[in-house]
């Protein structure tokens, strides 16, 4: 892998802001945090875990790195992850308090609150257990974001199970791939749900992912969300009629702290997803602590909102397990930002007074791009603090994300963090740190993170360089499901060896770093074959494959091109089979190809452009150099092709591309 760090951003912090001295006053972080994390990292996080959460047994162990890279946190401890997120709370006496302000897409809303959460719950775990379902047992969930997304994992939570959710806009082919990874027992999912005014089915594509009969799921439970008529096999049952069918009362069992919590798959630099798993007690703890601490959460009076869907890990760490554990009222919304009308998201703001919100910087650019005039027509003065996540944040969306969306004052943070870290690793602390715009800035209490060169060296203030984290974290991934040998692969080996290893394996992140003067962090980026479209992970090769596997096409390089508003798009480079070349045009080859990739990872994989070439760029041992291609990509002179085999190549697709 050559590293290629590029200094995506020009601004260097000169532009800052210093948190005012009311907000301050009132902030949940203390500078405490920084120095007793520094005093006694493991301390702070049993001290972190015994306050933020309950334990039915108390640990006495914190970290066990005797086998790295497998790590156990507070591994004697036992406690329930969905007892902390529900019962805790009602025990409290907080049973009234909001947990769930749903806002559906057609504009139907539902408030839940603790009591009711909880009970629903309950339910669900009774159907659970009536289907068969035990601790330790895979069940998928495949929903929109309905409030039953949230109580379908809680429930499987409760039971001690593992769930692994999987995104309602991948296909059946990639729903039918994570069910069989996970050998899942039980698929929940809804008859569809709505999007920018239609009906979206989900049913048809779990129909199809088990057609072949011959899959490890007994039932699907099915939630009827938009009524449409769906086809019915034995093993379906309605969400509705099972809830009804079983007791009320369910009492939460506690379980190791190292119990799997949940699978959710994510793109590698290879075709096939990875199933990152994470377990229940260090999860949960450094999930509470960040999202108290980062979002400077007050659970009686602050309205939450993450955007983010529960297929992703945003939506796992911050709409379900953080907030939850928290205690906190927040907002579900079904729909998408811009439907039926662009201020869709400022009204539901205005509408339910949210005083933090969190969101990615793909949805900030869209607004920019639609004018400041349409989030001003609404009363956006309860925001009080405003996340950022995904991707980097360039300075001037973060500038307009303070200036217009937070009225000149709510402090911005911009969170960095991965699938596989769990929860937010950098970020600035409102109340503590100066901002700057477009930098991450500093790793949280009790996080190490470090910027290395390709040999392990710390490349000091000013360089930029490869992020690391250089100490185990409590809601670190625990492993690869099934392929441990590919979890330190990924991972773990590219530092062994090291000086800068010397005292523990580093866990490398694909990320490029700068180091500005001051030490604080900015992101650049992936430095793998990675892309991140809209926030989202998509591999390059799993995407090639899917073009390679279309009959038309002999060959195809994937690479990801800037974007404007997605942050990279991907762009596609395609040599079509001798054979097919001239049964089409361009155009309706360029169709065909993408309607064959949404159709295969879904709607989000699909390349922004297909370009039909006669070859592709490739070096002497034959490696696709991509670098050249996403130069080309990106409307850019194309840079030094000294390696190639064919140094004409690159100038006849440049040509072409005229
Ligand atoms: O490249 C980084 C980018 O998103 C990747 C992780 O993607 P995923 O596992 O899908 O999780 C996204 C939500 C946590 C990272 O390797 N990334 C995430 N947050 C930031 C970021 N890049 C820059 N700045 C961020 N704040």
């Amino acid at each position: 892998m050559s590293v290629q760090i590029d200094h995506l951003h020009s601004e260097s912090g000169s532009r800052r802001f210093a948190p005012t001295a009311e907000f301050s006053a009132q902030a949940e972080a203390s500078p405490e945090l920084y120095s007793d994390a520094q005093a006694d990292r493991l301390g702070f996080w049993a001290d972190q875990s015994r306050e933020l959460l309950h334990w039915h047994k108390p640990f006495t162990k914190i970290l066990d790195w005797t086998n790295p890279p497998f790590a156990k946190w507070f591994d004697d401890g036992e406690l329930n992850v969905a007892y902390n997120c529900l019962d805790r709370h009602v025990e409290a006496g907080n049973g009234d308090r909001v947990a769930l302000h749903f806002e559906g897409e057609p504009g139907d809303s539902r408030d839940i609150t603790y009591a009711e959460l909880t009970a629903e719950v309950k339910r669900a775990t009774n159907v659970l257990i009536k289907l068969g379902v035990k601790s330790g047992d895979r069940v998928a969930i495949y929903l929109p974001m309905i409030p039953e997304a949230v109580i379908s994992m809680l429930a499987v939570a409760r039971l001690g199970a593992v769930h692994s959710v999987i995104f309602g806009g991948f296909s059946a082919e990639s729903l039918r791939s994570r069910i069989d990874d996970a050998n899942a027992v039980l698929v929940i999912t809804a008859d569809g749900g709505f999007r920018k005014g239609r009906i979206s089915a989900l049913k048809p594509a779990v129909d199809a992912a088990l057609q072949s009969g011959d899959s490890s799921v007994q039932n699907v439970l099915v939630v009827k969300r938009t009524g449409q008529d769906v086809e019915w096999n034995d093993r379906d049952l309605w969400w509705h009629d099972e809830l009804a069918s079983v007791e009320a009362e369910h009492v939460a069992e506690a379980f190791p702290a190292e119990n799997p919590l949940f699978i959710l798959y994510t793109s590698g630099t290879t075709g096939a997803p990875k199933g990152i798993l994470h377990t229940s007690g260090g999860y949960l703890t450094q999930g509470a602590f960040t999202h108290k601490n980062v979002f400077d959460l007050k659970p009686e009076t602050d309205v939450y909102w993450c955007t983010a869907d529960v297929g992703w890990i945003t939506g796992h760490t911050y709409v379900v397990y953080g907030p939850l554990a928290n205690g906190a009222t927040q907002v579900l919304f079904e729909g998408t930002p811009d439907s039926p009308h662009p201020g869709r998201w400022w009204e539901i703001i205005e509408k339910y007074k949210v005083s933090i919100l969190y969101t990615a910087p793909t949805a900030i650019r869209t607004f920019m791009k639609l004018g400041r005039q349409i989030p001003q027509k609404f009363d956006l003065t309860s925001l009080r603090v405003l996340g950022s996540v995904g991707e980097p944040i360039n300075p001037e969306a973060w500038m307009w994300y303070r200036e217009v969306i937070g009225g000149n004052i709510t402090p911005v943070v911009d969170t960095w963090w991965q699938t596989e870290t769990g929860a937010i690793m950098v970020s600035a602390i409102p109340g503590l740190t100066e901002t700057k715009p477009g930098a991450a800035q500093v790793a949280i209490p009790g996080i190490a993170i470090d910027v290395l060169d390709d040999d392990g060296t710390h490349v000091g203030h000013g360089n930029g360089g490869l992020l690391v984290v250089t100490e185990p974290w409590p809601a670190m991934l625990r492993g690869i499901w099934g392929d441990p040998e590919r979890f330190k692969e990924t991972y773990w080996d590219k530092f062994e060896g090291t000086t800068g290893a010397k005292d523990g394996p580093l866990y490398f992140a694909g990320d490029g770093a700068r180091l500005d003067d001051d030490g604080d962090i900015w992101l650049l980026g992936r430095v793998d074959d990675v892309m991140n479209v809209s926030g989202h992970r998509l591999s390059t090769a799993e995407i090639e494959s899917s073009l390679v596997a279309h009959p038309l096409t002999a060959e195809a390089a994937v690479v990801g091109a800037s974007d404007e508003v997605t942050g990279q798009a991907v762009v596609a480079f395609v040599v079509i089979k001798f054979s097919q070349a001239e049964t089409a045009s361009h155009e309706d080859i360029s169709a065909v190809l993408r309607a064959h990739v949404s159709q295969q990872i879904g709607a989000i994989a699909r390349p922004r452009e297909i370009f039909i070439v006669d070859e592709l760029p490739k070096t002497r041992s034959g490696k696709i150099m991509r670098r050249l291609l996403r130069d080309v990509a990106e409307g850019r002179e194309v840079g030094d092709t000294s390696t190639l085999a064919d140094t004409s190549v690159m100038q006849i697709i440049t040509q072409k591309m005229k």
